[in-house]
């Protein structure tokens, strides 16, 4: 049984570990002004980057960003759950916790979820055992057709591929003898009640099923193929307290370990799309559950890799899908690239006909999805046309903006100025004010955090890594005293804050001090998961940073009203230019008032921006 302890017992099981004399059972540490420094555990060095701070409980390595508090650490070490960690540091601690299990309530809804795994498991290996052992004519049928798509008996064991009957109850009727009741088949989505008679049937019927399977092995859904030409293509699992289609990926529970090593994940959208790339061995590739790729997809990426090459058609449905995918990518700070594929070419049919070469050529050729977009705009440019190059320069000078490293833009800007034969100063001002209008809606990565990349720099006209700075300023105000905490609040409940792990982080700390419950940093690193562990070290280690003496609520909620007008003002300019060009004159007549305004609010400080 997995054991789930309360919030309470978690925080004195960690008051009763000191995270230095925790990390010092595994680590040589030494004592470097206020903190203890040695060889960071998680990657090989020979100078020490590692970092602990007994004040606040948290551990940082400024070289590979891993962090977090005496759990996190012992975790990590220790490859232990959560729970685990706890167990193992109450024992050392020598704490009795074991009577600090879990509700009654948390339990049944374990328990169901227990059972719906059970059920899904259980299908999966009925489903099997029809398509490799039936001799109907039926699994005949199924076995040819899988055959004709390149999947032999080999590669179906691998997948787990299986096979449903054509009949009404072949499933239920094989569950139900093995003591799955009726609830958990029908709440895992394995079958569905008839209205009439109140009996239940199967959901998926004469189809090639394809589990999908999590990292953690259990069986928590079924995409159904039919094969015989019926509607829809594919029938998928429905959303249940075991599966959800946004938070998952096919293929994750094999290609986990080589995301994880080679830093790399390749996304696909189909189901047999993975299984052909595997099979040309590709083994770091997911594909999404018939949806858009989702931001909690792509945090589960990130959480394996670095970099994301999106294997999408080369076809304008593919294009549109792998722009969109690129944008959420982004979003949660992963590198992306692009490898199109040749029109008319799903991944499966290409590796199929051009082989497994020719895949691992397209696959390195992958480039970073700013330059593949520029190449598509110039492909379709009439050089002749003075319509088709303010269109293309258009096109290009938004693409650009959305470029964050500034010598990887002016290398496209000049390239593509000589090309289309635009002025670069007329283009990159361009680029420059739709950065402007962007930069109050530009997300940032909640993991991989370098703290050098928000680092306001004097000359950027970005204010947006100035904003970001603001918010982690009234972040560290909020944690360290609960009368700022309550002004803040205030200040920023009608406008949270916009970049994401300060938004969620801030929403932490200010529930918990409404809830008049202590936080501290420590705390936090548990609220907010393993996924912010790091960022939360690394804010809470830099506060020497920030002003945080009488006085600094006033000044920094004062900066965050100034940036919002700043940011604002810059969306007036590209409102007022659309507005123009659609000849809206009232429109353009109100937000010169509201420039105005603020221009005035502002005072001298329109200069910093
Ligand atoms: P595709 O239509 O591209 O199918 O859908 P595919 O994966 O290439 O499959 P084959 O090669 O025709 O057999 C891509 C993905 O979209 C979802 C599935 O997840 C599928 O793998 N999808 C598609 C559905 O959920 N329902 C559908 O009816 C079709
Ligand atoms: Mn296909």
């Amino acid at each position: 049984m997995t054991a789930r302890y309360k919030d309470e017992t978690v925080a004195r099981v960690r008051d009763a570990s000191d995270i230095v004399q925790v990390v010092s059972e595994y680590v040589q540490l030494k004592k470097v002004g206020n903190r203890f420094v040695g060889l960071c555990p998680f990657h090989s060095e020979r100078t020490p980057s590692f970092s602990v701070s007994k004040d606040r409980q948290l551990f940082y390595c400024f070289g590979c960003h891993a962090g977090g508090n005496v759990f996190s650490f012992v975790m990590r070490i220790e490859g232990l759950t959560f729970p685990e960690a706890v167990e193992r540091l109450a024992a050392r601690a020598g704490l009795d916790i074991s009577s600090d299990l879990e509700t009654e309530e948390d339990r049944a809804a374990r328990e169901r979820r227990q059972r719906a795994f059970e059920a899904n498991q259980l299908a999966m290996a009925y489903y099997c055992h029809v398509l490799n052992r039936s001799t109907s004519a039926q699994a005949r049928a199924a076995r040819d057709y899988l055959l004709g798509r390149g999947i032999d008996r080999a590669v179906a064991e691998r997948f787990n591929i299986g096979l449903t009957p054509a009949g009404w109850d072949g499933l239920v009727k094989a569950l139900s003898a093995k003591g799955i009741s009726r609830e958990t088949l029908v709440e895992c989505g394995l079958a569905l009640v008839d209205d009439g008679s109140g009996r239940i049937f199967d959901r998926f019927r004469n189809r090639v099923m394809f589990p999908i399977i999590n990292v953690w092995g259990r069986v928590i859904g079924f995409g159904g193929r039919s094969y015989d030409g019926t509607n829809p293509k594919y029938l998928n699992s429905p959303e249940s307290l075991v599966f959800s289609k946004r938070r998952n990926l096919y293929g994750l529970n094999l290609a986990a370990d080589s995301i994880k090593s080679s830093g790399r994940a390749i996304l696909v959208e189909g189901y047999i799309d993975v299984v052909s790339l595997m099979k040309a061995g590709v083994p770091n590739v997911v594909a999404t559950l018939g949806t858009a790729l989702t931001v909690e997809q792509a945090r589960l990426i990130a959480r394996y890799a670095s970099e994301l090459v999106l294997f999408y058609d080369g076809d304008d449905a593919g294009f549109a899908a792998t722009a969109k995918a690129v944008e959420v990518a982004q979003s949660v700070g992963l590198a992306v690239r692009v490898a199109p594929l040749p029109g008319g070419h799903d991944p499966d049919s290409f590796a199929r006909q051009e082989g497994p070469e020719a895949v691992k050529a397209l696959l390195d050729d992958a480039e970073p999805f700013a330059s593949y977009r520029i190449r598509r705009i110039l492909q379709g440019t009439d050089l002749s046309s003075i319509e088709s190059r303010v269109k293309a320069a258009d096109q290009v000078a938004e693409t650009l903006a959305s470029v964050s490293d500034d010598v990887e833009r002016a290398e496209y800007l000049r390239e593509v100025c000589e090309k289309l034969g635009v002025d670069p100063q007329v283009l990159s001002a361009a680029v420059r004010r739709l950065v402007a209008a962007a930069r109050d809606r530009q997300r940032v990565p909640s993991v991989r955090l370098k703290r050098e990349a928000f680092r306001p720099v004097d000359s950027s006209p970005l204010a947006s890594k100035a904003y970001f700075e603001v918010e982690r300023w009234l972040l560290l105000l909020a944690l360290t005293d609960a009368e700022a905490a309550a002004r803040i609040a205030d200040a920023v409940g009608e406008n949270p804050l916009s970049t994401s792990p300060n938004a969620k982080l801030m929403d932490i700390v200010l529930q918990a001090r409404s809830e008049g419950k202590h936080i501290d940093a420590a705390s936090l690193v548990d609220a907010a998961g393993p996924e912010l562990a790091g960022y939360v070290s690394e804010l809470v280690g830099s506060e020497d940073a920030f002003d945080l003496d009488e006085g600094a609520v006033d000044r920094a909620l004062d900066l965050l009203r100034r940036r919002r007008m700043q940011v604002r003002l810059a969306e007036i300019d590209a409102e007022i230019k659309q507005a123009e060009s659609a000849g809206a004159v009232e429109r353009i007549k109100a937000l010169l008032k509201e420039q105005v305004e603020l221009r005035q609010a502002l005072g001298r400080d329109i200069a910093l921006y």
